[in-house]
């Protein structure tokens, strides 16, 4: 048997369920959707699944699930990020139940098979009770890899299953928000070890990756927010700001304030208008690796508002993935992206970091408890559609992407779900997604 015998039946009408202005509300709460989205989306396809700086070292490991299955990042002895299936060999343990932590292996807690960290199994119990068998029964059970491991900028990324492409060909333009954030690094690097907040959303995973691209509910949904503190960076009315969304094609999308950031050509205004005089250390040494030019304009356009298909969020200085838990649950991870070296900067984004992510949050509070209301709501079964019509007639195609200045355009969602809708019905391979750049709302 191959692993493409497992697949759930192909009884979902994929093409029926998504128009260019509207999806069919059964995307957020049915049972066969969610499972043919494990196959073809969490399975099949490229997902995000660690960043290196989780596992600096030779022998640090964390634990992960992907499309439900468990499975362990871990550094292998020759320095390399390995990601193994998280079930022994022999009757099917799951073999390392920390979240983290560092071991040249893994010895199963129930009869004791070990496992090196590159997955090959060393050890066996009372080898004698499989008598000559021996190396034929044990031939080949070392921990199975994901078929496909690859990095982007210290963004680890795995594929379960053959990729249909490669990961860059899978992060199209989505490379760009990458390098915007990085641009922030004097070292080009990140350190994501300040730890993952973990917020049990009673939603479908689809809804909270698709309100980090809403440009549109900022004013509603977190109300008392702005009732509250005054506004960090500029403001949340639409009309009043040149802040963009951008579908960047194969599902990644984004709300752009860099055009906003540049009129006002202002430092640090996405960092509550910091000064740059109360981080001496950290403008040194981003002089000093960028010069002073290429420093001020990366902290005058700042970092990237970008979700990448399917389960990264680069929220500015916080780093999201959200992982499913079933139609009506999932789990958003959020982490702040530490600047190694800056430690003025960290120590600023630690607190900024609670008070918009933490358990006592303003902001995803609030994204947490619209995302169980919008369940709710859809439990019911009409009206059928839920309408993603706002800006269609603004859309404007360039290099970068299908683009809409007004802020509160769904533009990004229209993205998301034209995406969606080719990789469940099995079209997004390689090369096939080129439509999927370019103008399609017809
Ligand atoms: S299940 Fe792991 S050693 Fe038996
Ligand atoms: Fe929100």
């Amino acid at each position: 048997m191959t692993e493409l015998d497992t697949r759930p039946p192909r009884a979902v009408d994929v093409p029926a369920l998504v128009k260019p202005d509207r999806v069919h509300g059964s995307v957020y709460t049915s049972q066969e959707i969610y499972d043919l989205e494990m196959t073809r989306i969490f399975r099949e396809g490229w997902v995000f699944v660690a960043h290196e700086s989780e596992v600096p070292e030779p022998g640090d490991y964390i634990t992960r699930r992907i499309g439900g299955e468990p499975w362990i990042v871990a550094r292998g002895r020759d320095g390399v990020v390995r990601v193994l299936a998280n079930r022994c060999t022999h009757r099917g343990n799951r073999l390392c139940n920390a979240d983290a932590g560092n071991s040249s292996s893994f010895r199963c807690p129930y009869h004791g098979w070990t496992f090196s960290n590159d997955g090959t199994l060393t050890g066996v119990p009372m080898r004698n009770g499989y008598g000559e068998q021996f190396d034929a029964v044990l031939n080949g059970l070392g921990l199975k890899p994901a078929a496909a491991v690859d990095s982007y900028r210290g963004f680890v990324f795995a594929c379960l299953s053959t990729p249909p492409k490669t990961l860059l060909e899978h992060l199209g333009r989505a490379t760009t928000a990458m390098d915007r954030l990085l641009a922030l690094s004097p070292t080009g690097e990140l350190d994501l070890r300040a730890g993952w907040m973990k917020h049990d959303m009673p939603c479908n995973w689809k809804m909270v990756m698709e309100n980090n691209v809403d440009g549109y509910h900022a004013l509603f949904t977190h109300a008392s927010v702005y009732d509250a503190v005054k506004p960090a960076k500029v403001s949340h009315i639409p009309s009043k700001v040149e802040v963009w969304v951008r579908d960047l094609g194969d599902g990644h999308s984004e709300i752009d304030y860099s055009p906003e950031y540049t009129r006002l050509d202002e430092e640090f205004v996405w960092f509550g208008r910091i000064r740059r005089e109360k981080l001496p250390r950290y403008v040194a040494a981003m002089e000093e690796a960028y010069g002073p030019e290429d420093t001020h304009r990366a902290f005058v356009v700042g970092p990237p508002h970008t979700l990448i298909f399917p389960n990264l969020f680069l929220a500015e200085m916080n780093i999201m993935m959200v992982e499913p838990m079933g139609p009506g649950r999932s789990i958003a991870y959020t982490t702040p992206a530490l600047i190694p070296g800056a430690d003025e900067l960290n120590e600023k984004m630690l607190r900024r970091a609670e008070g918009a992510m933490g358990p006592a949050g303003f902001l995803i509070a609030d994204d947490g408890e619209i995302g169980a209301r919008n369940q709710l709501g859809l439990a019911g079964p009409a009206p059928e559609w839920v309408v993603l019509s706002r800006g269609t007639e603004s859309d404007l195609n360039d290099a970068t992407g299908i683009v809409n200045h007004d802020k509160s355009a769904e533009t990004p969602q229209r993205g998301w779900w034209r995406h969606w809708a080719s990789v469940l019905a099995g079209q997004a391979s390689a090369g096939s997604d080129s439509d999927d750049k370019g103008a399609v709302h017809a």
